[in-house]
């Protein structure tokens, strides 16, 4: 039997890098997928649900609309984010803003929605997205390293909270992933995305900096019931490399 057979999942961020990875594995595992983002025109899931998370509208009946298309919720992949650099200094209101939406509020809102569902179908399990940074917080990137410092304190007070529900709440913290975003932040600072990310390779004990199914497949294992035990971990996945 597949591992993720008869399991209905919901993973946000959905055309990204890290997302499409995800998609994939849960569907090649043999789970029904409701994939969600703002754009999910080019995916092939069980159930494409776009919209913009930074509408809480969306956000809070993003699960239901899910358990309808799969009949029902067993595993929420709160994966969708995104990334504003520099220091608090250069950090606009907007920014600030939008990182706290993505970053922090949807997930909030879509765990809290989450919930009760998994509960009344007997438990569930739902994967964040941290970050070593948010853990470790690396320099010149304060808001970000603040919103997920967020989700990696929601990961283990929901931990905590929902386990005698049977719902297992954990994170992955990557460092260093070989996705779009990464590569636009090179791109930005009129870097070549290849050459840097050649440099970057460098800096890491096991010689590469990750690509988007080594964090796939973590986020998989804490989705499954191999992590049955596992509640309010955060996994960091960083090839050896500490946060400098
Ligand atoms: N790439 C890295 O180096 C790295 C490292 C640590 C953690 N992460 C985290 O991994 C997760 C996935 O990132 P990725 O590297 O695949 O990046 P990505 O940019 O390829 O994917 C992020 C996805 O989130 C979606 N998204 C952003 N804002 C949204 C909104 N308002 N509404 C709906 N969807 C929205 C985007 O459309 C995109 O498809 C993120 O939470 C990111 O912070 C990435």
């Amino acid at each position: 039997m597949a591992r993720f057979e008869n399991k209905r999942v919901l993973v946000t961020g959905a055309a990204g890098g890290i997302g499409q990875c995800v998609v994939e594995l849960f569907r090649r595992e043999g789970a029904a997928v409701a994939a969600a983002d703002r754009d999910v025109s080019q995916l092939s899931a069980d159930a494409l649900l776009p919209g913009d998370l930074t509408d809480p509208d969306y956000s809070d009946t993003l699960p239901a609309e899910a358990a309808e298309h799969l009949g029902g919720l067993d595993i929420l992949i709160n994966n969708a984010g995104l990334m504003r650099r520099g220091p608090v200094t250069d950090t606009s209101d907007e920014d600030f803003k939008l990182s706290a939406a993505v970053n922090i509020e949807a997930p909030f809102r879509l765990s809290r929605a989450a919930v009760p569902i998994m509960s009344a179908n007997g438990g569930g399990a739902i994967v964040n997205t941290s970050s070593c940074w948010g853990i470790h917080p690396g320099p010149d990137h304060a808001v970000y390293c603040m919103t997920k410092a967020a989700i990696a304190s929601l990961t283990q007070c929901m931990g905590r909270d929902h386990a005698h529900q049977n719902i297992r709440v954990n994170a992955v913290c990557p460092n260093e992933v070989d996705t779009p975003m990464l590569r636009t932040g090179f791109e930005l600072r009129g870097l070549n995305a290849d050459t840097a990310i050649s440099q970057l390779n460098q800096s890491v004990p096991l010689g590469r900096i990750a690509n988007a199914t080594d964090i796939a497949d973590v986020i998989a294992f804490l989705a499954s019931d191999e992590a049955r035990y596992l509640c309010g971990s955060l996994v960091e996945v960083n090839g050896g490399k500490a946060v400098a």
